[in-house]
Order: structure tokens, then sequence, then C-alpha cells
């Protein structure tokens, strides 16, 4: 078993990086996934907050002042910006929904919560989960203690074999597959993305046995080659996905502004959806009441001084973020050229990560070893993945590096693996020769 399966194992993970980085500050960290702070413009945003409570006082028909005194008070549980952000998926991802089908949340983190909350309530109910996948989720899984069951993701075809085998596995074991949390888009921490037919499938299945999905999306609209793929929203016919969003990379994390989006029919029940929408609602207003209303009139205001849309917004961290891959994998060619046989790399077509395969275990050892003699830090994969199979491979995240941080980064990290192969290598022969 995986050594991060507890809670506090995953509380650990977190406070062991925050101590490593505190401890060296200089390092260069390939940790993390934080969005690049050269392009946030907050003077301007802060300033559009008072264009939506202007566009709220004529919607409401009530003075400018009146606006702003509502809009500072406690306010609807599912938020008051949802029109925008229906109209801002519509033109940037081409999602079709009604904006009483949004909930907008204190970050995607509430909306997932909500989400297990309502969907996992009995002991027998489990939710399915890439193995690797993101920590935020099986966090809050522990958190909550829900059991997780894990779907081997080292490649779309083994995800899709081992899909239904686990759903039918677990519905023979009595219990009850609830959820499946996926990022068909540029995945966290592999950097993978989901084939059409993939996605079909996935569909397909997960309607057969009753299985909401809950789409993640965080990384969609970072795209770097071939063309978008349609979320699975917008192919599900039959009301299985819960589409989970959020601002934090496309505006900036401190907006804590994410959202849920309920398909029109839940399980293609009209009712069933009332049903899971009420829920939702009521456990947000004890969870945390409403999600700010100030920031909502933020965001509000950039969305309507950019007609609803964020790709003026994302143009130029897209472009920073295609030269921090770019720069990253040649710099990944040029110190490893004599290790290719050894050691290798995906090159993601979007999102912040990369998955660096190496022939040896990388654990948090190494990452002190790296961090106090070469000064740089990276993150083993075994802290995303429920076992041991992904031990041997480390996430680079280039988000938020520049150009000479990931090429010196590489250099150093380099240093470390080669030294490490070295003495390996030595104790084969020694072992051999014995
Ligand atoms: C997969 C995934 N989901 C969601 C989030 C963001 O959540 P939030 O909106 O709560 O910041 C992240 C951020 O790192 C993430 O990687």
């Amino acid at each position: 078993m995986n050594q991060f399966t507890s809670r506090e194992a995953e509380v650990d993970v977190m406070n062991f990086l925050n101590e490593i980085s505190y401890r060296y500050p200089e390092a260069i960290s390939f940790a993390s996934g934080r969005p690049t702070d050269k392009h946030f413009n907050i003077q301007r945003w802060l300033e559009s907050a008072a264009k939506f409570i202007e566009h709220f006082s004529v919607k409401q028909g009530i003075s400018y002042q009146r606006a702003e005194q509502l809009i500072s008070q406690y306010g609807k549980t599912n938020g008051v910006v949802n029109e925008l952000i229906a109209e801002q998926v519509r033109k940037d991802q081409g999602i079709n929904c009604c904006d009483k089908d949004i909930i907008i949340t204190n970050g995607c983190q509430e909306a997932m919560a909500l989400c297990l909350l309502s969907l996992c309530r009995e002991p027998d109910d489990v939710l399915l989960v890439c193995n690797p996948t993101y920590i935020g989720i099986t966090g809050l899984a522990d958190v909550l203690d829900i059991e997780v069951c894990s779907v081997d993701y080292h490649h779309e075809a083994q995800l899709l074999q081992t899909l239904g085998v686990k759903i039918e596995a677990l519905i023979a074991d009595k219990k009850r597959p609830r959820a499946f949390y996926l990022m068909p888009d540029f995945d966290n921490p592999s950097g993978l993305q989901l084939s059409l037919q993939a996605r079909q499938q996935i569909l397909e299945l997960c309607s057969k046995y009753d299985v909401a999905i809950l789409e993640d999306n965080p990384y969609g609209l970072f795209q770097y080659n071939g063309e978008p793929k349609p979320a699975l929203y917008q192919l599900d016919e039959s009301g299985c996905v819960i589409y989970l969003g959020t601002y934090a990379k496309t505006l900036c994390p401190a907006i804590r502004i994410g959202y849920l989006i309920l398909p029109p029919h839940f399980l293609g029940d009209v009712q069933r959806q009332q049903a899971l929408s009420d829920k939702l609602s009521s456990l947000k207003s004890y969870l945390s009441v409403n999600t700010s209303q100030i920031t909502q009139a933020i965001l509000g205001g950039v969305l309507l001084d950019n007609q609803c849309s964020v790709e003026s917004l994302v143009v130029q961290p897209r472009k920073t973020y295609l030269d921090n891959r770019d720069t990253l994998v040649a710099a990944l060619e040029r110190f490893f050229a004599d290790y290719r046989d050894q050691v290798s790399w995906n090159i993601p077509a979007g999102g912040f990560f990369l998955k660096l395969t190496l022939p040896f275990k990388f654990n948090s050892q190494d990452v002190a070893q790296c961090a106090q003699h070469h000064q740089v830090i990276c993150m083993p994969m075994s802290y995303f993945a429920q076992d041991n199979q992904f031990d041997n491979c480390v996430r680079l995240a280039f988000s938020n590096l520049d150009r000479d941080q990931i090429v010196l980064g590489v250099e150093r990290l380099s240093r470390y693996i080669i030294e490490k192969l070295a003495a390996q290598k030595l104790r084969i022969d020694r072992q051999e020769r014995a």
C-alpha cells in the first residue's frame, strides 16, 4: 500500500513540502502548480467590481448605492454572477447550461466537497478516482471517510479497460459506486488528455451503471497542441456529468471562485436533479453561507469587461506556459541526452504538469536530498498515487517558473539523478562480480 493513504499522511505530504520550501528558499521548485503571477492585473480587476455593481443595480431596478449595500451583505447561497458564468462557459468552452444549474463555490475545492457530501452519504457509497489523481479529491474523501476505489491510468486504454471491471466488482461486492472523479484535459498530475472516443466510452459506462461523473477542468483553456476536445458535460445525454470549474488558473487563485454545473436531468430524471440541487444548496448554506459577493462582483466586472469570455485573459499566460513547457522539454533532452534509455517523459499537450519516469524509486528522501544538495524541489508521483505503481515517477510543474529557472532546475535535478544512476550501476556491477 501507498505510504499516504490516511488523512494524516496527506497532511504530512503538504507539511513536508512546505517545510522543505521553507528550509531551502533559494531552491528552484517544480513542486507547485501555481499559475504564473506575471499577468495578474489586480488593480484593474478590483476596479471592475464597480461595473458589476452597476449591472446589478440596473437588473434589480435599484440605485447604485443600494446595490453596493446589497453586494456587501450576506447573499444568495448559489451566487449572483451565475448568468455571466453560464455565458462565459458557453463562449469559451461550448458548454450550454442554465444559470439556475450553476452553484458558485469557494474555489473548486468547495464544489468537490459539496458533491462528495451529497453523493456519497452511506457507508457503502464509493468514490472512483484515477490512479494517480489530484490530492485535493482523495484528501477530501479521507476527511469525509468515503471509500475510494482507484482505476489505473498509465494511459487511456488502461483506464477504459479497468473502469468497467472496477464498477462491476464493486457492485458484486454490494458496494455503490456513486461518482467517478476525473480530469479529461491535462490531468493533474500526469498531464494526460482523453481522446473523444475515450470520453464517449466513459460516458456510456457511467450512465449504464448510474455513476455520476465529476468532471474537473481547471486546465482545459491551456491547450498548446491539437484541437480542443468537447467536455464530457457537452457530450452527456444521460445526465450523469457534474462539471466543476474554477477561476483560480484563468484569473488568480485568490479570487477563490469555483462553480459546479448540474446536468438538466440528473441521471435522466428532472426531479432527481432538483433534489440534488436542493441538497447541494442546503449543504453550502451550512458550510460557507455563500461565496463572497465582493469577489463575485470582481469576477462579474471582469467578465462584463471582457464580453463574458476569459479568452483574452488567458492568451498571455498560455504563451508563457507553452514557452515553459518547451523550455522544460528542451532542457530534459539536453541534460539527459546520454540517458534516454533510462529516463523518459511525456510532452503534455496542455496544462501545467509533465511526468518524468526514472529507473529507480523517487521518494521523500530524494526530495530532501535534491533540495539540500542540489537546490531543486519536485513532487514524487507517489504522493498522488493509491499504491506503489508510480514510485519511480516525478511530477514537474512548469507553470510558475521562468525560462532560466527551468533550465537551471533541470540541470540540478539531472545531476542528482545521474549520480544516483551511477551509484545504482556500481551496485549492480558489484553484485554481478560477487
Ligand atoms: C485538479 C485541480 N482541481 C482544482 C484545483 C483548484 O481548485 P481551487 O479552485 O479550489 O483553487 C486545482 C488546483 O491546483 C487542481 O489542480
